[in-house]
């Protein structure tokens, strides 16, 4: 078997390009005792992934030079040399741009595709559906009646963070980036109102849509968009900071200039890393197909055909904004 393997050539500036990436072959080796080879059948399409090509602003370590990078994948085990895992269960990990992953089974989750198909366990039920969730939980802790702005909220988190605004008896206002998402959030999800920030009058949208003020922003975009939301924060507001899409491709980032508003209002923002709440994914999970079962919530995935070649390409994509719900590349094998 031979792998194809997506490495990090040199360092981006600005997007990550093809051009920044060289393409490896080399054959499988066998699982040695507690490893298994896994063969990737979905790459989850990250914003976050740029900001590990440079030094800075990310959680995890950097991607050296000439390495994978390091990405979360879902697939099917094709050999296993560890007890608790048998050619043919569906795994998903952090298995990087390439087709096969010979990797020790302890850093493997085992899933049920009975509960949900293969993609939604790196989407809805995976590591962004989990980002929802805790950002709530740990942060901003919505309560009935109040109203929760969460931004890029068509794209994987945050169409699932609206979702759960809603279960919690919030009010859910997203703001994306078209008119046509902003159909997809009312309509299909339930969302109480959408605003789309390409709006030649952004602020007078917002207002409309947040009559009561804002008592949760989900703030997964970060930039001018955050800027806005401060003016409509409401007393004892929370900023929820998730992540800055829109930041990730500058080299400078833009901080916010209305942030006083937090002294004003006696508001406050506050970040959080979905990786410190690991032992808690489980009952998460459980929660959250419970809602699923209730029919309060639903993910959606954007599926894209690549080879692992393409990731770049496909990354371009999201940036955008091309997907709806959460973008996973299905990976087709290389040509030799
Ligand atoms: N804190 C954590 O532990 C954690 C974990 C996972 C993810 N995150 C963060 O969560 C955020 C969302 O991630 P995701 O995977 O769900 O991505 P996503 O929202 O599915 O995809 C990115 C979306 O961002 C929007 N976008 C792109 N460029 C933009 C720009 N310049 N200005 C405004 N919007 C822009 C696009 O939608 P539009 O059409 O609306 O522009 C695009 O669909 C990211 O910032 C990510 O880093 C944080």
């Amino acid at each position: 078997m031979l792998n194809t393997q997506l490495r990090l050539a040199r360092r981006p500036s600005g997007e990550a390009k093809s051009t920044d990436f060289s393409v490896t072959r080399e054959a499988v080796p066998s699982p040695e005792n507690g490893q298994v080879t896994v063969r990737a059948e979905y790459i989850s399409i990250d914003p976050s992934v740029r900001t590990h090509l440079n030094a800075g602003q990310s959680y995890r370590a950097m991607v050296g030079i000439g390495d994978i990078v390091d990405v979360p994948v879902a697939g099917e085990v094709v050999a296993s040399a560890h007890p608790g895992f048998i050619s043919g269960d569906k795994v998903t990990g952090m298995l990087g741009t390439q087709e096969y992953a010979v990797v020790d089974g302890a850093t493997l989750t085992k899933v049920d595709v009975s509960l949900a198909p293969l993609p939604s366990w790196l989407g809805g039920l995976g590591l962004t559906g989990l980002t929802a969730y805790f950002g709530f939980e740990e942060v901003g802790k919505p309560k009935p009646g109040e109203t929760v702005v969460v931004t890029a909220a068509s794209g994987a988190v945050g169409s699932v963070a609206g979702q759960i605004a809603r279960i919690k008896g919030a009010r859910a206002v997203g703001i994306c980036g078209s008119d046509e998402k902003c159909r997809w959030l009312t309509e299909d999800l339930g969302f109480d109102a959408a605003v789309n920030y390409r709006s030649p009058d952004l602020y007078r949208d917002l207002k409309e849509a947040t009559p009561n003020r804002v008592d949760v922003v989900f703030d997964n975009v970060g930039g001018p968009l955050l800027d806005t939301l401060f003016r409509r924060l409401g007393m004892r507001g929370r900023v929820i900071i998730c992540g800055a899409t829109s930041q990730y491709n500058e080299g400078e980032i833009y901080g916010p200039k209305n942030y006083l508003a937090l002294a004003t209002l006696r508001a406050r923002m506050e970040g959080f890393i979905i990786f410190d709440y690991v032992d808690r994914y489980d009952a998460a999970r459980r929660e959250m197909a419970g809602w699923m079962k209730q029919g309060l919530l639903g993910f959606r995935e954007n599926i894209v055909e690549g080879t692992v070649t393409d990731y770049p390409t496909v990354l371009h994509r999201l940036y955008q904004g091309e997907n709806v719900g959460k973008m996973v590349m299905r990976v087709v094998p290389s040509k030799p």
